[in-house]
This record gives C-alpha cells, structure tokens and sequence, in this order.
C-alpha cells in the first residue's frame, strides 16, 4: 500500500506532479480563463468582497500565508490570514461583504471549524479549501474548492500543502478575473505557469540525493533555522514545522528581515541556516536584501544552505550548499521550494530512527479545540 516507499510520507511526496496537476484538471478553459464549478458564490457575492480573511491551522495556515501574497497582488483586496484556533477569541470585525476562506485538509479540525462558524454567525460568507469530500468543513461552508489530492495518510502533511497553495491560487486569480482588475493580462500568464508545475515538481524530485544527504549529515545539529522573505518566509515557517514534527528537532522560521531584531544572537559556528531565495529575475530588491542577510549568518558562523533559482550563480560566494531548483516565477515559488524541506525533515527524521509516519504525540486530524 506504501507503493514501495519506506513511508506513506515519501509516497505522498512522490505523488505531488500528480496531485497539482488534478487540482488543476478541469478548472482553467483552454484561453486562460478559471471555472471553479463548486464553488457556489455567485459573480456579484465575489464582486462584492471587500475584505478577505483566511483561517486554517499548522501547514494549511502556511498555505494561506503564501496566498495572501498572491490574493493582494491580484485583486486588490485587503486580505488577512488568522491561526484558526486565534480568530474567534478576538472579535474579528467580519460582515457579508467579508470572504472568509478556511483551508483544511481533513475538513474535521475544530479550531478550523470553530472559526467557520463564528464567521457564519457574523453573516459573512465562507469558503472551504478541503481535501476530504463531504467533511464537517466543507459541508458547514458556503462554497467549498476541494483540492484533489487524494488520501493522505502519513501525519505530515505534504502534497495536501501544495494542492492548498494550488487551490489558493485559483481562488485568487479567479476573484481578479471576476472583478476585471488590470491585472487581466498578468492572470492569463499564470495559468499558463502554473500547468508547467507538475513538470517543474518532477525536476525536483528527481534531484533530492543531494538534499538526503545533506540531512544524514545535519540529523545531529542542536538546531536548524529557516529564513526567507516574501512568501519564502511561509515557505521557511512550513520547513521548520515539518522538521520539529518529525524530527523532534529544534527548528525555527524567520522573516529573513527580522533576524537582526534579535533571532540573529542564535547563530552559533556551525549553526545550519536553510536560506529560501526568491528568483533573480522578479523582485531585485528582495533579492538582494536576502543575499545579504545570507552573508550576515555566515559572518556570525552559521552554515548556510541556499535553496535558490537553477542558473542564480550569485549565491554561490555565501552558501555552503546550494539546492537548486527550476525557475518559477516569484508567487508561484512555494510549490518547488518547499518540496526539498520535506525531502529534507524526512530524511532528518529518518537517520534519527523516528517513525516518519507517526511522529509521536500527534494526531492526522485534530478534533479538539
Ligand atoms: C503538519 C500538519 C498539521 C495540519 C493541521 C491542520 O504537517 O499536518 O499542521 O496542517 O493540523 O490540519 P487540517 O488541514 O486537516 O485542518
């Protein structure tokens, strides 16, 4: 049933060309256009958004990270992503022109549920990203995508974030397209990216030993951090949970910006900093202040593994090792760069003998509050 995999986790990895492709079948036309069938909010409800908020928890609550990214670049609305189990305590100000999207792989977890139904209560409309058909979340929502993934068994989730982000994507493009920003042209270019994805998800894939290794060699290090700016840094937020989880190790993200507000005093000789670094070709500034921050850790000792664009030869004065990947335009970027983290906490967690599956502790769905 493990396909011949070690564990349903490299499965599932394994599995994600595939899963992206079918989250993307059937749902853009062949002029570029988004068709999201299921979700049953008419054009005028979508026009009427003036505020969009996402809920989720763990790895789904990154995915939503990433697409605020991408939701207020294209549309133009203000868009706020809440830890679900955070949302409902604080009074957030929601009312029907108020689209609250809740990301949940299981459709079951309480807090994600919880939240939905403050949100209900305070008329604004929902949405359910989910991959499991007919769960508590979808059901309760006013409009559901479902990201088709397919079962997902390993605790870790993996192929269940990258169809999110997929899912995320759409919803985004197709409130641009819905409301005629002038972000039109841009949105035809997308689509287009995104079906080059699976593709991009194989090349990677099919370079992972350098990364395998890497991690044997790391799996004694007293902790490892993640840092990234832009949606890297949900990205570095995503790679440093999937490590506590299964490795049991001490693994943090940052905002590459906030490390000279104190997290930079962590950086020890030797310690392991894993560096998300956006496309040289999209946004230069960004890019620059991350090559910097990158040469900030090293001058304090850390060990720097740069995760960067194939081709960016720029990095390689201040890396200690270098990951690459295909190039992908700069919001779409999480889809290939997450992938080695996960490549790379399994592997963690392998060569200090812990099951990869079950990670001690936790549960595939949380249904508790
Ligand atoms: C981490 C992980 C968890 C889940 C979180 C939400 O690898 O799997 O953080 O992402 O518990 O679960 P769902 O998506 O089922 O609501």
């Amino acid at each position: 049933e493990k396909g011949g995999y070690d564990y349903f986790m490299l499965k599932e990895i394994a599995e994600q060309p595939q899963a992206v492709a079918d989250t993307l079948l059937g749902r853009l036309t062949e002029t570029g256009e988004i068709m999201l069938d299921e979700v049953r909010l008419s054009d005028q409800d979508l026009r009427d958004v003036d505020k969009v908020f996402i809920v989720a928890c763990g790895t789904a609550y990154h995915s939503g990270l990433v697409a605020k990214y991408a939701i207020e670049h294209w549309t133009r609305i203000p868009c706020e992503v809440e830890l679900a189990s955070e949302f409902r305590y604080r009074d957030p100000v929601l009312d029907r022109s108020t689209l609250v999207v809740a990301i949940s792989q299981s459709g079951e977890t309480m807090d994600t549920l919880m939240a939905l139904r403050h949100a209900k209560e305070q008329k604004a409309r929902v949405l359910a990203i989910c991959n499991t058909n007919g769960s508590t979340i979808p059901r309760e929502s006013d409009a559901v995508l479902y990201t088709h993934g397919g079962p997902e068994i390993a605790v870790a989730s993996t192929k269940a974030f990258l169809t999110q982000l997929v899912a995320c994507y759409l919803i985004g493009l197709h409130l641009a397209q819905v409301r005629g920003v002038k972000y039109a042209d841009e949105v035809a270019a997308v689509v287009a990216q995104l079906q080059e994805v699976p593709d991009k998800l194989r090349t990677v894939l099919g370079a992972m030993e350098p990364v395998r290794e890497l991690a044997r060699e790391l799996s004694t290090a007293g902790t490892v951090l993640f840092i990234g700016r832009h949606v890297g840094y949900p990205v570095a937020l995503e790679g440093a949970l999937k490590l506590k989880e299964l490795a049991y190790m001490h693994a943090e993200g940052f905002a590459a910006g906030e490390l000279k507000h104190g997290p930079i005093a962590l950086i020890d000789q030797g310690t392991p900093v894993i560096c998300v670094v956006p496309s040289p070709a999209g946004r230069s500034v960004l890019r620059d202040k991350i090559v910097s921050n990158i040469q900030e850790v090293r001058a304090r000792g850390a060990r720097t593994i740069v995760i960067a664009e194939e081709g960016d030869e720029a990095v390689l004065p201040f890396a200690d090792h270098v990951i690459y990947v295909p190039r992908t335009p700069t919001l779409l970027a999480p889809l290939v760069t997450s992938v080695p983290l996960q490549v790379f906490a399994c592997a963690v967690a392998d060569a200090r003998g812990h099951d990869v599956d079950q990670p001690r502790n936790l549960a595939k769905s949380v249904t508790v509050e």
